[in-house]
């Protein structure tokens, strides 16, 4: 997998919520690549929590931080990268997750709602109304998280470790057609 792959990074995108972490790691794992988390990146530079820098610097501040740790992380090879799920909000971040493979987990709300009730770290999720909040988010983004080159529905059901295997499962079908003909001979 990691020749198919060719040192390729992998970036998870999607909503809050719908696992990029949890199956980031799982991926690196099996993969034998490195794991990133840019939420965490973001936190390790600032010396912050991401609630912190909302609540200090603002939305635009993290924006940049984001892309800034994005454009760190896009110099390495060899690593899966889980993204905070508004990554795909700046244009320019999209120069960086195409130099990669990007599956997008893409989860209901329902099973969003379910997951994020008890959370307080995340500070766009900071209303009452979690369902409508994460409805709103899901349809402003829904146009740019289906650019990704690999969709994976999520279900309540599916364990982490089902959806990592499902993902490199999928990879070559997504990578055959670019393979040169000395890989495509290999593989056939
Ligand atoms: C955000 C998602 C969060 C984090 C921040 C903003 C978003 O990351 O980057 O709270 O805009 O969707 P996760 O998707 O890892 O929760």
């Amino acid at each position: 997998m990691t020749q198919i792959l060719q040192n390729l990074n992998l970036y998870l995108i999607g909503m809050m919520g719908s696992g990029k972490s949890t199956v980031g790691k799982i991926l690196a794992h099996q993969l034998g690549y490195r794991f990133f988390d840019t939420d965490i990146l973001i936190e390790k530079v600032t010396q912050s929590s991401i609630t912190e820098i909302f609540a200090q610097e603002g939305e635009a501040y993290f924006r940049q931080m984001e892309h800034q740790v994005l454009a760190e992380v896009a110099a390495c090879t060899q690593s899966v990268i889980a993204t905070g799920g508004g990554m795909v909000l700046k244009s320019e971040n999209w120069g960086y997750l195409r130099h990669g493979v990007i599956v997008w987990l893409s989860a209901p709300v329902e099973l969003l709602v379910e997951r994020l009730a008890a959370d307080d770290t995340r500070p766009l999720l900071a209303q009452r109304d979690l369902s409508a909040k994460l409805t709103q988010l899901l349809a402003e983004r829904l146009h740019l998280y289906q650019e990704a080159d690999l969709v994976i529905p999520i279900t309540a059901e599916q364990t982490p470790e089902a959806i990592a295997a499902q993902i490199l499962e999928q990879i070559p079908s997504i990578l055959k057609p670019a393979l040169s003909n000395d890989l495509q001979a290999e593989w056939n």
